[in-house]
């Protein structure tokens, strides 16, 4: 649904992207994750054909963003990082506005306008005026506007900044019903814990140059290469960590005061035969649990070093 090969992006003497290919496919939830500056707001636009590209190519859908820049917009719901609401406008009227500029039928409009309304929340809004919405709400509408055509492609840019933790948890589940509607869907942020169990693929960017991109579930695997499980024993410890080292399952132990870290190969779908033979060492365990490894774990790994 999205490809882009080597593309690019200079202002003046600055980089801001540099080479980057990506590919999203369709139903695909991409995490287009990196520190500010990264250059995620210069590709969304370059994606939505209103930034040229100085270099190299890019297709949603099919359609080149620069030649066929009609064809890219009628495909793509684009929801910019900072965006104008106007004055003297009601909710409906709104997306009346937007419904027409994508030519949709006026005897259609009011239909959609419900649904999209329906889908956001918003419908008690709907002849409030667009200046007295709270922030959340207006991300809401601008959300809502984006969808009025029925794209199947939505970018997304910072969907959720400035938003408090209760509507950042109800802009997350609006995505997720975005989701099971089958759009592809191209989320920036740099907040991780706002794309974990949310994203299925994700694209670390950092100073223009993408640093990795792909499943979640393969970046995991590539970094670390083993699953880890935690244990806490309620004593020796250290005998509890001989008795795993012996274990045909376990690749290496750590231990660390009364906590021990035993890797075991990513693929290993079940871990219980190492807990019963903990027990029937007669090791007394107080926990045993699978390290969570998430995105701000990769994150942080990825751009370490490159961050100066
Ligand atoms: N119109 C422009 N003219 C000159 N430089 C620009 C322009 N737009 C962006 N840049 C520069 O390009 C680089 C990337 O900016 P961009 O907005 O794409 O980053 P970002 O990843 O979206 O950051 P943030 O997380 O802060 O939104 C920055 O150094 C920025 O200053
Ligand atoms: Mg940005």
């Amino acid at each position: 649904m999205i490809k882009t090969v080597g593309l690019s992006k200079r202002f003046g003497e600055l980089t801001a992207v540099d080479g980057l290919d990506i590919e999203i496919n369709e139903g695909d939830i991409f995490g287009f994750i990196g520190p500010n500056g990264a250059g995620k707001t210069t590709t969304i636009k370059m994606l939505a054909t209103l930034v040229r590209p100085t270099d190299g190519y890019a297709e949603v859908c099919g359609y080149n963003v620069i030649k066929h820049v009609d064809d890219v917009k009628r495909v793509i719901g684009y929801m910019p990082d900072f965006f104008g609401v106007y004055d003297d406008m009601k909710v409906w009227e709104y997306l009346d506005f937007f419904a027409m500029a994508y030519k949709i039928d006026p005897g259609r409009r009011p239909r959609i306008i419900d649904d999209v309304l329906e889908l956001t929340d918003l419908m008690v809004k709907k002849n409030d005026y667009v200046e007295a919405l709270s922030r959340g709400m207006k991300q809401r509408l601008c959300l809502a506007k984006t969808l009025v055509h029925d794209p199947k492609v939505l970018l997304l840019d910072e969907p959720a900044s400035g938003l408090d933790p209760r509507a950042r948890i109800e802009m997350r589940e609006l995505l997720s019903e975005l989701r099971r509607m089958g759009k592809t869907i191209l989320i920036s942020s740099h907040i991780l814990t706002e794309l974990s169990d949310f994203c299925n693929t994700i694209g670390i960017i950092e100073q223009g140059k993408l640093l990795v991109s792909g499943p979640v579930e393969e970046i995991m695997k590539q970094l670390h290469g083993a699953r880890v499980i935690e244990i806490k024993v309620k004593s020796d410890a250290d005998g509890a960590a001989a008795a795993l080292e012996g274990h045909e399952l376990v690749e290496r132990v750590e231990l660390e005061g009364e906590t021990i870290r035993a890797y075991v190969d990513f693929d290993l779908e079940d871990t219980s035969p190492l807990m019963e033979h903990l027990v029937s060492s007669g090791v007394r365990v107080s926990s045993f649990a699978e390290l969570e490894v998430d995105l701000e774990d990769i994150f942080m790994r990825i751009t370490k070093g490159a961050v100066q």
